[in-house]
């Protein structure tokens, strides 16, 4: 849980993220945020983005599948922020920090890489995007999307809903420290498309 209560993201005295439903509820926000998104994360693929991937891409995605919950969809937040003893990076760091990750992200020399070597660098990305933690929230679905995203581009599919989102959650917080979970995880998921 974010340490929330006096964040400029949150209802006055609570932890509740201020949303276009206006909803004050936990539980509720949750819930309609969850079913929402679940619906963006299952038509995004149909839109057939043509866009490099750069952190514009990233931005784009996160818009796409929170824009009818948060104004904050697709905007870096402006806040630090913390989850269980996890300090993600300093918010004024986002900006450059980002586009180094994204200069990692080259699809064509991807595409020539064994398979085990793209595992690698397909879990480097992701753990390196969770630790920039760019989004006030929704990272997580985020970075899953545009993780899909890369696989099919160079060939492979990955289906996370496969996948059980504690194994995810787990797996991602211990690759802060020790991808090993990680890249297993994905070693397992990640098809080459035939
Ligand atoms: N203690 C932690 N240390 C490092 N990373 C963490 C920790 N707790 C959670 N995370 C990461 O943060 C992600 C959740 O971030 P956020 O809530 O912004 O995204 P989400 O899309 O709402 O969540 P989820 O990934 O659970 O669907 C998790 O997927 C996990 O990768
Ligand atoms: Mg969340």
């Amino acid at each position: 849980m974010y340490d929330a209560i006096n964040s400029k993201y949150t209802y006055k005295g609570t932890d509740i993220l201020k949303n276009k439903l206006d909803i004050k509820d936990e539980e509720l926000l949750k819930e309609y945020e969850t079913r929402i998104v679940a619906f963006k994360i299952a038509t995004i693929s149909t839109l057939t983005i043509k866009m490099e991937y750069s952190p514009e891409r990233l931005k784009f995605i996160h818009k796409y599948l929170f824009e009818d919950i948060f104004y904050f969809a697709g905007e870096y937040r402006q806040e630090n922020i913390t989850k269980g003893n996890f300090r993600f990076s300093e918010y004024v760091y986002i900006e450059d920090n980002i586009k180094q990750i994204f200069q990692k992200i080259d699809i064509e020399e991807m595409k020539k890489m064994s398979f085990n070597e793209f595992i690698k660098i397909l879990s480097y990305i992701m753990t390196e995007l969770n630790v920039l933690h760019p989004f006030r929230e929704g990272n997580g679905r985020t970075i899953r999307e545009l993780i899909r995203e890369v696989c099919f581009d160079c060939g492979y599919v990955i289906d996370w809903y496969e996948i059980n989102h504690d194994d995810i959650l787990k797996a991602s917080i211990k690759a802060v420290f020790d991808e090993t979970e990680q890249i297993k995880m994905l070693r397992r998921s990640v098809k080459k498309v035939i």
